[in-house]
């Protein structure tokens, strides 16, 4: 069978957790702090901070800011569902702003037109691994005084004009979750420029404790364990040369699939980590079909995602009405995510490719 997911774990990652239980420090100690200056030094930012998932990473971000109640934060409709849950989970509103059709990442004109009196924040989420057009949505963002959060969840590694993603936002939030590029399990990591907000974050992942027994904010557990970090520094040792052969996998993929469905785009001043490699299937493709045909020959597919948030039930009973985004839902009908992962050599690829060609056409 040809996952579609295919952990690079080994030798390394199980030392490293050992080493952690044989020292008998298990929370917050020298492996935490060692992912977070590691990961900032990759980024090239001042600091990052480890968390416990990607979700509290987005939440933290916007608690730090200040944003909550009475508040308007512009997110794509087309994206995990963290995005905008982390929105609503502070008490402000998300309005969404349809995605761009070459990389179903926030469409500026898009962000512009949702802007309004209330709006304190975009939220620009890196899809796939494809970086946002980040030079005009922060443009946008300093013209209209908001802060641009950076939803890098599915790209570690990804460029923008050579920067790392990451480093363009006030913040950005990273997910370690079990299938990411780079994991550990489940935790996550914001990054950012100001000290001020990495005090505030410091204290609000920690029960607000300024110093032992010492309280001075309402915080929260938000905290990863050694653990977790051990098994992360081992993963982002690796990161480059996994990202490497995910890109030549999706060079080799886009090649065979040329003509038969829209590859994924890389634009020119991208470098996509390919998290997913998700093709677009020809408009009205009975997908589900597509989808057991590829597995009954051994090959693993996944929709990313099958609605747009709009269209989930608890956003209809918030009113929001998804007819506001078609290139979101148009995509959402069509997407469809091939393995690509650093485990995969060009004979798989080859049966991965083949596999979607007879399907699609029986
Ligand atoms: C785009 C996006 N945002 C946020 C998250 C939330 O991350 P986590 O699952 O670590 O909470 C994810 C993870 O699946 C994601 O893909």
């Amino acid at each position: 069978m040809i996952r579609l997911v295919e952990l690079s774990l080994g030798r390394e990652e199980e030392e490293a957790v050992l080493e952690v239980l044989r020292s008998g420090r298990l929370a917050q100690g020298p492996r935490v702090a060692e992912l977070e200056r590691r990961f900032a030094e990759y980024l090239r930012v001042p600091w990052a901070l480890a968390v416990s998932s990607g979700t509290a990473a987005l939440e933290l971000s916007l608690r730090a800011l200040g944003i909550g109640p009475g508040d308007e934060v512009v997110v794509p409709p087309f994206t995990f569902i963290a995005t905008a849950n982390a929105v609503l989970w502070v008490g402000a509103r998300p309005i969404f702003a349809d995605v761009s059709p070459d990389t179903l990442t926030l469409d500026p004109e898009a962000v512009k037109e949702a802007i309004g009196p209330r709006t304190k924040a975009v939220i620009a989420v890196h899809l796939f691994g494809h970086p946002a057009d980040l030079r005009a949505l922060s443009e946008i963002c300093e013209d209209a005084h908001l802060h641009l959060i950076e939803d890098a969840a599915q790209a570690h590694g990804a460029e923008a004009w050579g920067r790392k993603v990451g480093s363009f936002g006030t913040l950005a939030a990273f997910s370690l979750y079990a299938t990411k590029n780079m994991t550990s399990g489940e935790g996550g990591i914001i990054v950012g420029h100001d000290e001020g907000l990495r005090r505030r974050i410091e204290l609000l992942r920690n029960q607000g404790q300024e110093e032992k027994y010492l309280h001075v904010s309402l915080g929260m557990n938000y905290r990863l364990t050694e653990l977790q970090a051990a098994l992360a520094l081992v993963q982002l040792g690796k990161l480059e040369e996994n990202v490497e052969a995910r890109r030549r996998n999706a060079a080799i993929l886009n090649k065979l699939l040329k003509g038969v469905v829209e590859t994924p785009r890389e634009e020119p001043w991208a470098r996509h980590v390919y998290h997913q490699y998700a093709v677009l299937l020809p408009e009205g493709t009975p997908r589900e079909r597509v989808r057991k045909r590829m597995l009954e020959e051994g090959v693993e597919t996944a929709v990313h995602y099958p609605r747009t948030i709009p269209e989930q039930p608890l956003y209809r009973r918030l009113g929001y009405d998804a007819a506001c985004c078609p290139v979101s839902l148009g995509a959402s009908r069509r997407v469809l995510s091939l393995p690509v992962h650093q485990g995969l050599g060009r004979a798989e690829l080859e049966k991965v490719a083949t596999s979607l060609k007879r399907a699609l056409e029986s």
